[in-house]
């Protein structure tokens, strides 16, 4: 079923039982105006740690703080009624043990009403996600091009490839198995993609792996041309708003200097005219 028919947001379940059939339509957002927008189009919305780059300008989603997902997402919660919710878990916030993540998740989600969380990882994730999930939480698992890995991963790169790819499909295989609801594949092979979505029981939602995948994700600031710094060779842009904005932000510059703007229609009279 579609997210505009649909009249309450689904959960993580309804997610995880879309296996297979239409795919999942996921994009992330940070703010209650485009959480809005969304709404009606997609199944899920995730509250990016992507954030702390395309909000925020900080070099890498390293910085980003329980405090700023918190904030984010209660204003993303309060654009959203139908798409489900899941809230990133930013870096240091779940690596230490199951109960930090416990700690840490059941914050998320009592400050910002998300329904799950997504946090980065795969075998050695799994006792974490199986802790998670025993206690209430539904996790979202992210594997491949795990952003918050960078400095380990010596860069953006392409995860999977060659003598890697057995180790990703063990990687999905332990997520699913550890109770993982579902699981975003980053930067992939689109074949290792289509051979993790054949491998494992839950949807895999993919951003650079394979059409093949059970859903897609994209950052929302990336796919309107807001964020314009770079652009990954996945990314496809349905609008150019960065550039239309920034047109628009030069033609009010001209017209206030030009005292073009305000014109009659934007003034007050001395009396009130119906507005
Ligand atoms: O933080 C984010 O935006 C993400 C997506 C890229 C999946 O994790």
């Amino acid at each position: 079923m579609s997210a505009s028919a649909r009249k309450t947001a689904p959960m993580p379940d309804d997610i995880r039982a879309m296996k297979g059939g239409t795919p999942i339509v996921t994009l992330t957002a940070y703010t209650t105006p485009v959480a809005r927008m969304m709404d009606a189009h997609c199944d899920v919305v995730l509250v990016g740690d992507s954030v702390g780059m395309v909000l925020h300008g900080l070099p890498s989603t390293l910085g980003v703080t329980m405090e700023m997902m918190e904030m984010h997402g209660r204003a993303v919660a309060r654009g959203l009624d139908k798409a489900m919710m899941v809230i990133d878990m930013p870096f240091g916030s779940y690596e230490e043990s199951p109960q930090q993540a416990f700690a840490n998740a059941a914050r998320l989600m009592r400050e910002t009403g998300a329904a799950a969380v997504k946090l980065e990882g795969g075998a050695h994730m799994a006792e974490t996600i199986a802790f998670l999930t025993a206690r209430g939480v539904p996790v979202m698992a992210h594997l491949g091009l795990t952003p918050q890995s960078i400095n380990t991963l010596g860069g953006y790169k392409v995860q999977g490839r060659d003598t890697q790819a057995d180790a990703m499909v063990a990687d999905a295989r332990a997520v699913a198995g550890a109770g993982a609801f579902s699981v975003v594949l980053e930067k992939v092979p689109a074949t290792l993609a289509d051979r993790i979505t054949g491998g494992i029981e839950i949807p895999t939602i993919g951003i650079g792996a394979s059409a093949g995948c059970d859903g897609q994700v994209l950052v929302v600031d990336d796919m309107l041309g807001l964020f314009t710094a770079f652009k990954p060779k996945f990314v496809k842009r349905y609008a150019t708003l960065g550039e239309d904005g920034e047109a628009a932000i030069a033609a009010y510059a001209a017209d206030v200097r030009a005292r073009r703007f305000p014109e009659p229609e934007h003034t007050f009279a001395d009396r009130a005219q119906g507005e």
